[in-house]
């Protein structure tokens, strides 16, 4: 059910949870000073208890009363990319509740730029938000998505949709250096021009289990199988694919957009996995041969996540 953001305002102020747009993926909201709200969180997405949950705020000095120090490259890293889809795990205070943290000593912050969830922000005070999709499956980017997963009479603020399609970045300060915790729609390359060093991208170890909980858990998969490889092709009757290239007459070609175009490729990517399951495909072929650079090094992250590989 979409609503104002005057009756968004009011359901988040009584305790409710509202699916809010933001220029990445649709978020679950609460306030960020609303424990029972956060808990219901949790259940409603099926989301383990031991991740922790992203503190959207209107601005990077909002950050400042919760975290222990600013660390350096922390300024240039919010003036760069703020508002915007990056988001940095930094050392937190106590007074962020420890159900937002999942007992961690950090926290993460980002500052949307979509104007109504600004906007929402503004008149709300920080707002806790995990993508809003039950745990597991391809984040939202669409109405339709929230539908699907929390039904019809669930609240969604009204904006202008996801137009970036994947997650915000992460990256977690750490040991004096920083480290991504999750490729995101900003490119590693554009992070590394504003630190000067490219940072390290943080793999599934037990080490790192404990840095950033996010790497343990399935996430962004449909319920059809996904493939790729040559040899996996006869498997599959559908395939996602790109505009430019031909494909056997034989299977049903659902399109992520052109090659020139990762950022269209990453908008369509929730939506066509979404779709597979809409279409009740058993299995699909995902065309994995385009570029590993840039935003593409996240597509193709998504993908190797999606299909279990
Ligand atoms: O684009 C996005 O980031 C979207 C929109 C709604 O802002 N949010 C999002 O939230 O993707 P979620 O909960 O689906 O993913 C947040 C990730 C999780 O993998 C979690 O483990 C990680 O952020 N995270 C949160 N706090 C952390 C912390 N203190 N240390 C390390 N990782 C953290
Ligand atoms: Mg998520």
């Amino acid at each position: 059910m979409l609503v104002s953001l005057e009756e968004a305002v009011q359901l988040l102020q009584k305790g409710s949870l509202v699916a809010v747009p933001t220029e990445t993926v649709y978020g679950l909201a609460a306030r960020f000073d609303d424990e029972k709200a956060i808990e219901q969180i949790f259940t409603l997405k099926g989301r383990p208890r031991n991740n922790p949950l992203i503190i959207h705020i209107a601005k990077a000095s909002d950050a400042l009363p919760f975290i222990t120090t600013s660390p350096p490259g922390f300024e240039q890293l919010a003036a760069a990319f703020w508002p915007g889809p990056l988001t940095c795990v930094l050392p937190a205070t106590e007074k962020i509740s420890s159900v937002v943290r999942a007992n961690l000593s950090t926290a993460a912050f980002r500052v949307p730029s979509l104007g109504v969830t600004q906007k929402l922000i503004e008149m709300t005070g920080p707002l806790v938000m995990p993508s809003a999709n039950i745990s597991g499956t391809p984040s939202a980017t669409s109405y339709k998505h929230i539908e699907a997963d929390f039904g019809k009479d669930f609240p969604v603020l009204k904006g202008e949709g996801c137009l970036r399609g994947v997650e915000s970045t992460i990256i977690i300060f750490q040991n004096s250096s920083w480290v991504v915790g999750r490729l995101g729609a900003i490119p590693l390359e554009e992070i590394a021009a504003v630190l000067g060093v490219m940072p390290i991208v943080l793999k599934k170890t037990s080490d790192t289990a404990p840095l950033c909980p996010g790497l343990l858990h399935k996430h962004y998969a449909p319920k059809a199988h996904l493939v790729f490889g040559e040899e996996n092709q006869s498997k599959a009757t559908h395939i996602l694919g790109f505009f430019e290239r031909s494909y056997p007459s034989d299977k049903t070609v659902f399109y992520l957009g052109s090659l020139n175009k990762p950022e269209e490729v990453a908008r369509n990517l929730y939506t066509l996995l979404r779709k597979l399951d809409e279409c009740r495909v058993d299995c699909a072929w995902i065309d994995m041969d385009f570029p590993k650079q840039g935003l593409w090094k996240t597509i193709s992250e998504r993908v190797f996540r999606a299909a279990n590989a």
